[in-house]
């Protein structure tokens, strides 16, 4: 990448980058927002020759990667390639859809994800989905986060739960006042920051967000953002984007997919490269990375 003068990282970004290669001590000023990170994946997700069907339609094939724990983990690529379908496979959402089938393997902190043992539905508790339009309910704010933990079961102290999830949503300061009233009249953004609560209010481990920030405008992507820093303290988190400079500036690790086209001229997604966000921006190892991120393609 010697003929770049820039890094795409600090084209996308903004802040001077250093190479992922030179391990000098970073300075606050360099990494932030993101945090650095070790090439060790404490992992909580292995996906090892994954590949999921529709019908007969292999729509991504042969995936082979892991998430790291507390980490944030972006999906990038161009649409059409599989992001979406990967996302379901971390919750086995994709059980839900008719005909897709999910074939290799997807542990889950070393636990076969998908053994007949495992109740789909105690999955989607512990890895909970943001979608990419916000969809509260049509009940009040507080019922809208306590709807989770009502269903399991809660009964006391509901109050604090909802504070607390609204909070960590960094949304409670908004609207503390009128947490009786209905969640549709929020705006995109609180709605979104909402759907946030909902999903953290019963305490997942993982939270998957599908594209959480297109259709919010730039000072609600900002504060979704600072949001998924706050929560990668506490949660695991992978996340669908387009938009490469939030993937470049929220995530610690990066996977590459994209489509090729086999000899009937069927499209099949893939994973083309999965490593440290830093090294996927600053050095891709694949051609076709590089052509994807700075804007040569798709
Ligand atoms: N429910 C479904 N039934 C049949 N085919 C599907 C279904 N969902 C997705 N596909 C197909 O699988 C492929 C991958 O779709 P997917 O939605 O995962 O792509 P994506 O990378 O998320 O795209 P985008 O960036 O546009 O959201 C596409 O060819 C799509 O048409
Ligand atoms: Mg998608």
């Amino acid at each position: 990448m010697s003929h770049m003068t820039q890094s795409p990282l600090q084209q996308l970004t903004g802040r001077p980058i250093i190479q992922a290669e030179e391990a000098t001590p970073m300075t606050s000023e360099v990494t932030a927002p993101r945090r650095e990170i070790g090439s060790e994946i404490n992992s909580v997700f292995e996906l090892s020759d994954v590949s999921v069907f529709y019908g007969s339609y292999q729509a991504v094939r042969q995936v082979d990667m892991s998430v790291g724990r507390k980490e944030i983990t972006a999906l990038i690529g161009p649409s059409g390639c599989g992001k979406s379908t990967i996302l379901r496979c971390f919750n086995r959402m994709n059980d839900l859809v008719p005909g897709a089938r999910v074939t290799g393997k997807i542990t889950y902190h070393n636990e076969d994800l998908y053994a007949d043992y495992v109740d789909p539905i105690e999955v989607r508790r512990r890895i909970g989905m943001v979608f990419q339009k916000p969809n509260p309910f049509p009940k009040s704010i507080y019922d809208n986060v306590a709807y989770g933990p009502r269903v399991n079961g809660t009964k006391k102290g509901l109050d604090d739960i909802v504070e607390q999830a609204l909070g960590g949503a960094a949304l409670w300061d908004e609207v503390k006042d009128k947490l009786a009233e209905s969640a549709l009249a929020l705006s995109g953004g609180q709605q979104q920051r909402l759907c946030i609560a909902r999903t953290i209010a019963v305490e997942p481990e993982v939270i998957l967000m599908d594209e959480p920030c297109s259709a919010l405008d730039p000072i609600a992507t900002a504060k979704i953002e600072d949001l998924m820093h706050d929560l990668a303290r506490d949660f695991t988190i992978v996340i669908v984007t387009h938009n490469m400079q939030q993937a470049a500036r929220v995530s610690d690790r990066t996977g590459f997919f994209t489509a090729d086209v086999d000899a009937e001229g069927v499209r099949h997604g893939r994973l083309v490269e999965f490593d440290k966000t830093t090294k996927i921006f600053s050095n891709p190892s694949d051609k076709r990375t590089e052509d994807y991120i700075t804007g040569r393609f798709g």
